[in-house]
């Protein structure tokens, strides 16, 4: 018996690294494209708080769940970490400029946008592509992150574009396949 022909390279178009050291991983990461959300809650002593975030993903639909995940370091961990309720509001593709500002460590992220309490005062913002409102379901330390899970106990969707993210920029959907 001959020996079966040696197939294609595993990765033909890329580089196969086994040197996993963060830079290569967020680089890597960075071709999976996402959406772009806004992730908020209500804390009693600092207020509406709120941060860009592109870890949010679907978890379960039976019951309900979603996730996402905050740096360890971040200033908003200590509201989430004690948070009750978070909104994730998914972000339209005009809404580009919120995005910017809640990736910035400004404290007037709430000036811009139109912002309405939701599920335990978590700020909903108007005009987005969709919006989970969600009870904190379980939190787990996973190395420099915190894994949120949320329980879906509200939502809302539009047909607006959403904002999408993809090698460290901005994009719009392309267009059907
Ligand atoms: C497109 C985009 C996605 C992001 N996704 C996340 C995320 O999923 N988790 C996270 O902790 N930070 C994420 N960030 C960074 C936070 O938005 C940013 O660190 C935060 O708002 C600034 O405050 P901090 O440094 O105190 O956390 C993202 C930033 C951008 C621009």
């Amino acid at each position: 018996m001959t020996a079966p022909a040696a197939g294609p390279p595993l990765l033909e178009a890329a580089t196969t690294e086994t040197l996993v050291s963060p830079l290569r991983l967020r680089e890597a990461l960075g071709r999976f494209a996402t959406g772009v959300t806004i992730i908020t809650c209500l804390d009693s002593d600092i207020g509406r708080v709120g941060l860009t975030a592109s870890s949010f993903n679907a978890l379960s639909l039976e019951p309900p769940l979603v996730l996402w995940s905050l740096r360890r370091e971040s200033a908003q961990m200590p509201a989430f970490a004690r948070a009750e309720h978070f909104v994730v509001n998914v972000l339209a593709e005009d809404q580009l400029p919120l995005s910017r500002r809640f990736a910035s460590r400004r404290d007037d992220k709430f000036d811009e946008g139109d912002w309405l309490p939701g599920e335990g005062g978590a700020p909903v913002l108007a005009g987005c592509a969709a919006v989970f409102e969600c009870e904190t379901f379980s939190r787990q330390d996973a190395g420099d992150h915190v894994l949120f899970i949320g329980h879906v106990l509200a939502l809302a969707q539009t047909a607006l574009p959403p904002l999408v993210y993809h090698a460290g920029h901005y994009h719009g959907l392309g267009g059907t396949f």
